[in-house]
C-alpha cells in the first residue's frame, strides 16, 4: 500500500514537472444546445419549421458579469434561433437551457438594429457589454457589421450602436472575431477581423465614434502551420488573425501591449496601444516597424490576460492551456491544464470576480467536420471549464488586485 502511494506520488511529481497543472472543474456541458422557449407550442413549431435545428447551434464566446454567464452563439449554420444568450452562474449543469439576451426580439429581429450573428463580446468595468455582431460568412444576413453596447445593469438596454464601414469589414464575407477593451482616452475597442479576403486589426474609438483598420503580414496565416491537426481532424484552410489580448492597466498613462495571433500560425505578435490609438499614425507606415514578434507557440483560438499580467492561451494541438507570466521571458511559458480526453478546442476565456477563469471548449474542428458528423457522434460538444487562478480580467487593475 505504502509502496503504491509512493509510486503515485512520484508519478504525480513527474507530471507536475511537465505540467504546472492546476485543478479544474467542468461546470457546464452541452450535448444538446436548447433554449428557454416561451411555450411548448413555440418549441414544437420551431422544430417542425426548422427554425431550430438543435445540432446546428454552436457555443463560442463567453463572458461573466455578476451572477450571469453570457454566451455567444454564432450563426454558422441555419436553424439557430439565438445568437446571444445567458445562463445562471452555477456548478455542474448538463444541457443548461440558454435564455436569449437581452430578449427573443433582439435575437430574432430582421432589422439591422437587432443582433444577427455574434461571435464574441467583452464586458467593461461599468457593466456595459460590447457585443460584436460581425459574422457574415454566410447568407444568413447582409446587415452591416456592428458593435452594440448593452447595459447589463439595465436589462441589456442598447445604449450605443456603431456600424463599421464596408471597407473595414464587409457585410458579405466579414468576420469580426474577438474584442478587447482599453478604458483609457475615452475608451477604445481593439477587434480582430478574421475574414479570408481582408484580415486585420480594427481600432474603434468610443469618444470619437469612429474606427480605423491596420493590415499587416503578421495578421495572415502562416504556411508552416498548414498541416496542424486537432484530435485527428486536420484544420482545413488558412485562418488569419483571431485571438487578441490586452495587458492590464497599472496607471492611467501606461502604454500597454496588445497581443494577437493568427489561428493558423505558431507566432505571437504584439503592438503598443499608444501607436494604434492614433488614426493618423495608423495611416502612415511607421507603425509596421513597431510590431514585435513575441515568440513561437502552439496554434490558438482565444487568448486572455488577467490583472496580474498573466497571459493565457489555448494550445490546440496539445489539448492544453498555456500560461505566460509577461514579467518573465516568453520561454518560461507553462501548461496549466492538459488532457487529451477532456480538452478539445479551447475557444474563449472569461473571468468571474471570485478568482476563477472560465474557458469554453467547442470541438470546433469536429463539429464542423462532415466526417465526424456522419461517422462519429461528437459527445458533449461544448463544455465550460472553471479554473482557479486567483485573479481577475485585465480590465481590473493590478493595483486593485487582492484576491
Ligand atoms: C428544449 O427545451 C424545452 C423547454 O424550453 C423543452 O420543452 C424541450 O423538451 C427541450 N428539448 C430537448 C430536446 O431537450
Ligand atoms: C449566398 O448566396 C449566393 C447567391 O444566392 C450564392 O451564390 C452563395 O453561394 C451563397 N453563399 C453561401 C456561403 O451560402
Ligand atoms: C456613431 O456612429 C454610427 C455610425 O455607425 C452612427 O449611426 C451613430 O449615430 C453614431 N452615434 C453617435 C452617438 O454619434
Ligand atoms: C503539409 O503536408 C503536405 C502533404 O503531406 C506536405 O507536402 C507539406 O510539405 C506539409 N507542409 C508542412 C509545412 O509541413
Ligand atoms: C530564455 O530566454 C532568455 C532570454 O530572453 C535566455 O536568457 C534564457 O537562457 C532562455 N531560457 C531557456 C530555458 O531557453
Ligand atoms: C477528465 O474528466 C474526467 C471527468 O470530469 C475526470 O475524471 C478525469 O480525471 C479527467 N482526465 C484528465 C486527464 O484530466
Amino acid at each position: 500500500m505504502f509502496k503504491l502511494i509512493g509510486f503515485i506520488l512520484i508519478i504525480e511529481q513527474l507530471y507536475s514537472l511537465l505540467c504546472n497543472c492546476v485543478q479544474y472543474d467542468v461546470v457546464y456541458e452541452w450535448n444538446n444546445v436548447n433554449f428557454t422557449w416561451r411555450s411548448s407550442k413555440e418549441y414544437n413549431a420551431a422544430i417542425s419549421s426548422k427554425k431550430y435545428i438543435p445540432e446546428n447551434n454552436i457555443i463560442s464566446g463567453i463572458k461573466i458579469y455578476k451572477n450571469k454567464v453570457y454566451l455567444a452563439l454564432p450563426r454558422i449554420k441555419n436553424g439557430t434561433p439565438i445568437t446571444l444568450g445567458t445562463i445562471p452562474l452555477s456548478n455542474k449543469v448538463k444541457d443548461a437551457l440558454i435564455k436569449p439576451y437581452p430578449s427573443w426580439k433582439m435575437n430574432t429581429g430582421k432589422h439591422c438594429d437587432t443582433l444577427h450573428s455574434v461571435q464574441s463580446m467583452e464586458i467593461d468595468s461599468k457593466g456595459i457589454m460590447w457585443v460584436l455582431d460581425g459574422l457574415r460568412i454566410n447568407n444568413y444576413t447582409k446587415c452591416p457589421q456592428k458593435l452594440m453596447l448593452l447595459d447589463l445593469n439595465n436589462k441589456g438596454k442598447v445604449i450605443h450602436t456603431y456600424f463599421f464601414p464596408e471597407t473595414q469589414s464587409s457585410s458579405n464575407g466579414g468576420n469580426l472575431n474577438d474584442i478587447v477593451i482599453d478604458e483609457t482616452d475615452g475608451t477604445f475597442a481593439y477587434i480582430t477581423e478574421s475574414s479570408d479576403q481582408d484580415p486585420g486589426l480594427i481600432i474603434y474609438s468610443h469618444s470619437k465614434n469612429n474606427s480605423w483598420k491596420i493590415r499587416d503580414s503578421t495578421m495572415f496565416s502562416d504556411k508552416e502551420a498548414e498541416n496542424f491537426t486537432v484530435s485527428g481532424a486536420k484544420i482545413k484552410g488558412f485562418h488569419s488573425i483571431n485571438g487578441i489580448a490586452l495587458e492590464p492597466l497599472q496607471s492611467e498613462e501606461e502604454v500597454r501591449f496588445i497581443y494577437y495571433c493568427a489561428l493558423s500560425s505558431y507566432k505571437l505578435y504584439a503592438i503598443k496601444n499608444d501607436i494604434i490609438k492614433e488614426k493618423t499614425l495608423c495611416e502612415g507606415t511607421e507603425w509596421r516597424g513597431k510590431v514585435q514578434l513575441i515568440g513561437t507557440k502552439e496554434p490558438s483560438d482565444g487568448l486572455i490576460m488577467d490583472n496580474k499580467g498573466n497571459f493565457y492561451y489555448g494550445m490546440l494541438t496539445a489539448h492544453a492551456i498555456g500560461i505566460w507570466d509577461t514579467n518573465k521571458p516568453f520561454n518560461t511559458t507553462k501548461e496549466i491544464i492538459k488532457s487529451k480526453d477532456n480538452i478539445s478546442w479551447i475557444n474563449s476565456f472569461a473571468f468571474d470576480s471570485n478568482g476563477y477563469m472560465y474557458v469554453t471548449l467547442s470541438s470546433s474542428n469536429k463539429v464542423y467536420s462532415v466526417f465526424y458528423r456522419k461517422k462519429k457522434k461528437v459527445k458533449n460538444k461544448f463544455k465550460v471549464l472553471k479554473i482557479h487562478t486567483g485573479s481577475n480580467s485585465y480590465l481590473h487593475s493590478r493595483a486593485l488586485n487582492n484576491l
